[in-house]
């Protein structure tokens, strides 16, 4: 048990499990079901996949069990957790700007995320009312096009997704959608596990399996590998203190490690599954597998229209796609919403308003990108891909560095072990030693290669 003596205002998960479930459904959202296959399908497969499981391991599992720990430790909102607990190891006060990347960072990650949300509300409706039934893929592709080309529709299920949200945040995050996770979650899994025996059968298996599994590393570039490392900590979301806010809920007999390995563990899995039923699909209709972000959005419809119970299915999985990503754009806001009560003196519901309108606005670039903005571009990139690029791959692996040099570095060696309160030494070490050496030189390391500095300092 930790010596630690805070408590948080904002409260306590009421149990070991709670805390599980609640950091399983941020870390499980969209970026498992929705990205994570796309952005494989994009950089090539199997190396791409391989450099992610990697980060994962080197990387995610060790920032993951660091921010849990200096969340419980601090027991506030992040910014506030990194002012206390820079003065109580004397180190400079700037490590408060830790906590302010964060929350502009999930801000800017909850206003997209909604739109995408959205989009998964919207085929809610077009699964349930027979739109795919017995469909082809140009039929499929045509639905989404239109999707994206109607920015009041876009609109409608944007707004609609940001009131969901703040309605659960403005209430309190241990309120009802931790018990909502509890049985949501794994019904999530066992429809993926469905679309797995439907793609096993009916889909190029073979030929996706080895999309995804066999690296071949001509395929991938520098860009790649820092994507494939950004998508480390947005699947995990590591790297903008929503873990932590989770953390500082903790309660301080359990055990930081196990918890954050079964979270790690949990995600990979739906991640890797979601690919597995996705890729056979893509293949056997002669679909694109670089076809972006729509990429699930033709294919499983496909895969649901054909398959028998398809409509209940393919409604089913939906709807609980809506609340993966629903307990976890919960986690993206929370660390805001927090602070503002935390140092603004205001209510929750108060707070939670404000950061939904802000977060709504912001949403409403992305949502234009699709459509009528879809030109304007800087750095060759739309409104939506900047902040996606901007967040996912910069925002959040630098969060994520700091994280571990602070925990790493700037924390001492009694605080680290009084908190973590564990008996298994050589666990600890090594874990010490990751976070330490091996994940800050990795983070550093894929940012200057895909600069292209690396091999500009290396001749
Ligand atoms: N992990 C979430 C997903 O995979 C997204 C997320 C990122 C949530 C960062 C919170 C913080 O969909």
């Amino acid at each position: 048990m930790s010596d630690n003596p805070r408590s948080s205002i904002h409260g306590q998960w009421s149990s070991r499990w709670v805390f599980v479930l609640a950091a399983t459904g941020s870390a499980v959202g969209l970026g498992n079901i929705w990205k994570f296959p796309y952005i494989a399908g994009e950089n090539g497969g199997g190396a791409f996949v391989l450099v992610y499981l990697l980060c994962i391991v080197v990387v995610g599992l060790p920032v993951m069990i660091a921010e849990i720990m200096l969340g419980r430790r601090g027991r506030q909102s992040p910014i506030n957790t990194m002012k206390v607990l820079s003065r109580e190891e004397g180190r400079s006060p700037l490590w408060q700007l830790l906590g302010w990347l964060g929350v502009l960072a999930g801000f800017l990650i909850l206003s997209y995320y909604s739109v995408i949300a959205g989009w998964a509300i919207n085929y809610v409706v077009e699964m349930a009312s027979g739109t795919f039934s017995g469909t082809s893929a140009g039929q499929v592709q045509t639905v989404f096009d239109e999707l994206l080309a109607d920015p009041l529709k876009l609109t409608m299920w944007h707004t609609l997704f940001i009131i969901a949200t703040m309605v659960v945040v403005a209430r309190g995050v241990r309120g009802g959608l931790e018990k909502a996770v509890m049985f949501l979650m794994p019904a999530l899994f066992v429809i993926l596990i469905i679309l797995l025996a439907y793609a096993m059968n009916n889909g190029a298996f073979m030929e996706g399996l080895a999309f995804l599994f066999t690296p071949d590393f001509s395929a991938i570039t520098g860009k790649g590998v820092l994507i494939a490392m950004g998508h480390a900590f947005f699947t995990l979301s590591l790297g903008m203190g929503a873990i932590m806010i989770y953390g500082s809920y903790m309660r301080s007999q359990d055990s930081i490690a196990r918890t954050a390995i079964m979270i790690v563990v949990a995600d990979t899995m739906v991640a890797l599954v979601a690919g597995m039923a996705i890729f056979p699909i893509v293949f056997a209709n002669g679909l694109e597998p670089g076809a972006g972000p729509g990429l699930v959005f033709q294919t499983l419809p496909l895969a649901f229209g054909q398959m028998s119970g398809g409509l209940f299915f393919g409604t089913l999985f939906f709807i609980l796609l809506c609340f993966a990503a629903w307990s976890s754009s919960i986690s993206l806001i929370e660390p805001a919403v927090t602070w503002l009560v935390e140092n603004r003196n205001i209510k929750r519901v108060t707070a939670s308003i404000v950061c939904g309108v802000a977060t709504w606005g912001l949403g409403m670039g992305t949502v234009l990108s699709f459509n009528l903005w879809a030109e304007v571009k800087l750095f060759d990139m739309t409104f939506f891909d900047l902040l996606d690029f901007l967040t996912a791959n910069i925002m959040l692996p630098l969060g994520g560095l700091l994280i571990a040099i602070f925990a790493g570095w700037a924390m001492s060696h009694k605080s680290k072990e009084n908190e973590m309160a564990t008996r298994h030494v050589f666990a600890f070490n090594g874990w010490n030693f990751l976070l330490r050496y091996v994940t800050p030189l990795a983070v550093m390391v894929v940012f200057l290669q895909s600069t292209g500095l690396l091999a500009k300092m290396t001749g």
